[in-house]
């Protein structure tokens, strides 16, 4: 049993008078220990999933099980709700202003462990360590820190609980190249030593591969594609995957020519097409594309790896 399963997951918002189906009927696993990145364009419904598992709302459908207890109900036990945690993209919006950083750090052990005083001091001073920053920290105020030390601030504030879970909404956009490199790092070393799991929100594909294990694909709320990193990366299986992959300039100047990028528009979650919600954009696109929707199955000829498409792109 994997650690964190969705099976048939779908959110729906109502905004404006019209229904938003943000998230599609998603089946996903996580694995103890391991991290799954989570990617796609922007209003894919990337955040909306990683909400529905951090239990900030629940799913409108579907099951959602993390070590076989049943969200949301479960996170009504505390116990339970620690060992999920969740890192948002503004860590400055994400912290209270007024509160300096030992007690933010501190404040889920006290509400979620019952863990005060002397135990609670000794783990804020481990956690504070862990994310690089010394004792002298404790006493500032959020707007006393950096961008990156408030990010680091929050991270320790995640991880103080030893969750088994943390989902991290785009921990590092706001960051520059150099830190967005000291924070993977960073959370690669916290992984080896405490053993939690990531499931890693991101645009920045460039960090989505050093850091996840594997990689799924998003795309109006569904899955489209998974593989684990290196397989998705040197061969996308998905034509939104290679679109996607292409958008990002190659290092490799063989490969440069060979794009594919995105063309047209994304068409609005809450008038749908039927088939295939890539269809209208899709470079392999078949007749029944447009009829029937396809399903995030097995791909027979790249074995480990998930695809939701009629006519993927041919393995090299
Ligand atoms: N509270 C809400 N009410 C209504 N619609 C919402 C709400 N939150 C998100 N949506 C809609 O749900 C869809 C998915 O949004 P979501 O924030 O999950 O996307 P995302 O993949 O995280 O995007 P980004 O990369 O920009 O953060 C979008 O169409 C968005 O407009
Ligand atoms: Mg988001």
């Amino acid at each position: 049993m994997a650690l964190l399963e969705l099976t048939g997951v779908e959110k729906t918002y109502r905004a404006a008078g019209r229904i938003v189906p943000a998230v599609r009927g998603v089946d996903l696993a996580i694995e103890a220990g391991r991290t799954l990145g989570l990617v796609g364009e922007s209003g894919c419904g990337k955040s909306t999933l990683g909400r529905i598992i951090a239990g900030l709302h629940p799913q409108s459908h579907g099951t959602v099980t993390f070590d076989g207890l049943a969200l949301p109900t479960a996170y009504g036990d505390r116990a339970v709700r620690r060992r999920v945690q969740m890192v948002f993209q503004h860590p400055y919006q994400s912290l209270n202003p007024r509160l300096r950083v030992e007690a933010t750090v501190a404040e889920p052990l006290r509400l979620l462990a019952g863990v005060t005083g002397r135990d609670a001091d000794r783990r804020v001073d481990e956690v504070l360590h862990l994310v690089g920053l010394d004792a002298s920290y404790r006493r500032r105020l959020p707007r006393e820190l950096s961008g990156g030390q408030q990010q680091r601030v929050a991270i320790a504030r995640a991880l103080v609980s030893r969750p088994d879970l943390v989902v991290l909404d785009e921990p590092t956009s706001g960051l520059d190249q150099s830190v967005r490199g000291r924070i993977v790092a960073l959370l690669r070393r916290i992984q080896a030593e405490e053993g939690v799991a990531y499931l890693f929100i991101s645009h920045d594909l460039d960090t989505v591969r050093r850091l996840a294990d594997e990689v799924a694909v998003m795309y109006l709320g569904r899955i489209v594609e998974r593989a684990a990193t290196p397989d998705l990366f040197a061969a996308p299986r998905h034509p939104y995957t290679r679109a996607l992959l292409a958008a990002v300039p190659s290092m490799d100047p063989r490969r440069r020519g060979n794009r594919a990028p995105l063309a047209g528009e994304t068409p609005s979650p809450s008038e749908l097409p039927d088939g295939c919600a890539f269809a209208g954009r899709c470079a392999n696109i078949l007749d029944r594309c447009r009829a029937e929707q396809p399903i995030l199955a097995p791909d027979p000829d790249a074995p480990g790896r998930l695809v939701e498409c009629f006519n993927p792109v041919p393995l090299p």
